[in-house]
């Protein structure tokens, strides 16, 4: 069975280790700096649970690590010694931070990978992407799987993963946004909150189902009657930007991803 240890149980890396805790195919470890975080998985799961983060990585043969960007590089030195001459790996989730600037706090020719995944994990929905440096390529058919727990999962070049944080790691902010939007929109319109609230969810989720089937034109043509209510709407969405504003946020996101790695 892998040793799988997990940095960081917050809201990436505690989906995670729930999903990979209730598959039974892993043998799992967990340390973050919160004790308090790190209680339940201990509790529920019987996991190994530190505060050390270089014992976890002594123990693992993967180690995910999910702490905010600006945590990595003090992640990576406390790890290191465990990387000498060893056949482990390590994987980051953050945003921003490249395999070259992860690799100068670890021993020549570590095996590295990064996944930008999104929080749809914590439901089994998640997205995420993976890609690796030379040493990483042999680890990254385990990291397709153990994300593959979470969600839809596949392999990206690395100089796309900015833009990918920007489209699907983001992603879910955006959509909810959007929902809290058409929700007051419903309001605005006289439909009771809890009554709207129920429409946009249902709508958004029966849209995502559409859309794995047929193309966004398909679904857009289907319900837009020439002439009619969705025409109108399209219309003044146009009018007040709506496309352009998507496209302007998506490159602001993509432009802040590249700053985090600076
Ligand atoms: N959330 C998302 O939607 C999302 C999507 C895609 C990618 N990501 C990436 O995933 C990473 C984790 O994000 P998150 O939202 O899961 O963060 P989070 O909820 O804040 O979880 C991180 C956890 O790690 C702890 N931690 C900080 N420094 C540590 C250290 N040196 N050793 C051990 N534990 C430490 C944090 O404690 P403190 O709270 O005290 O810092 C926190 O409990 C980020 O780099 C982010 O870019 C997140």
């Amino acid at each position: 069975m892998k040793k799988v240890g997990i940095i960081g149980a917050g809201k990436i890396g505690g989906s995670l280790l729930t999903r990979l805790a209730e598959s039974g195919d892993y043998d799992l470890g967990v340390s973050d700096v919160h004790a308090e975080q790190l209680a339940p998985y201990a509790k529920k799961y019987g996991m190994r649970t530190t505060s050390s983060n270089l014992e976890l990585a002594e123990q693992s043969d993967l180690l995910v690590v999910a702490v905010k960007p600006w945590d990595v590089a003090t992640v990576m030195a406390q790890v290191s010694p465990a990387f000498n001459g060893s056949g482990k790996a390590v994987a980051s989730v953050a945003a921003g931070v490249s395999i070259a600037t992860i690799s100068e706090n670890l021993p020549l020719g570590t095996a590295v990978l990064r996944v930008m995944p999104n929080v749809c994990a914590s439901v089994g929905l998640g997205s995420a992407v993976v890609t690796a440096n030379e040493a990483g390529r042999a680890s990254v058919p385990m990291v397709l799987e153990i994300f593959g727990h979470v969600g839809d999962v596949m392999e990206l070049p690395e100089r796309l993963f900015d833009a990918a944080t920007a489209l699907h790691g983001s992603g879910p902010a955006y959509v909810a946004l959007f929902a809290d939007a058409l929700i007051q929109a419903g309001v605005r319109e006289g439909i009771p909150r809890d009554v709207a609230r129920r429409l946009v969810v249902g709508t958004i989720e029966g849209t995502a189902v559409l859309l794995k089937e047929r193309s966004a034109h398909q679904v857009r043509d289907e319900v837009m009657t020439p002439g009619g209510t969705t025409a109108a709407a399209f219309v003044a969405m146009e009018k007040a930007g709506f496309v352009g504003a998507i496209y302007d946020g998506v490159n602001a996101a993509a432009e802040q991803s590249r700053g985090l790695g600076k």
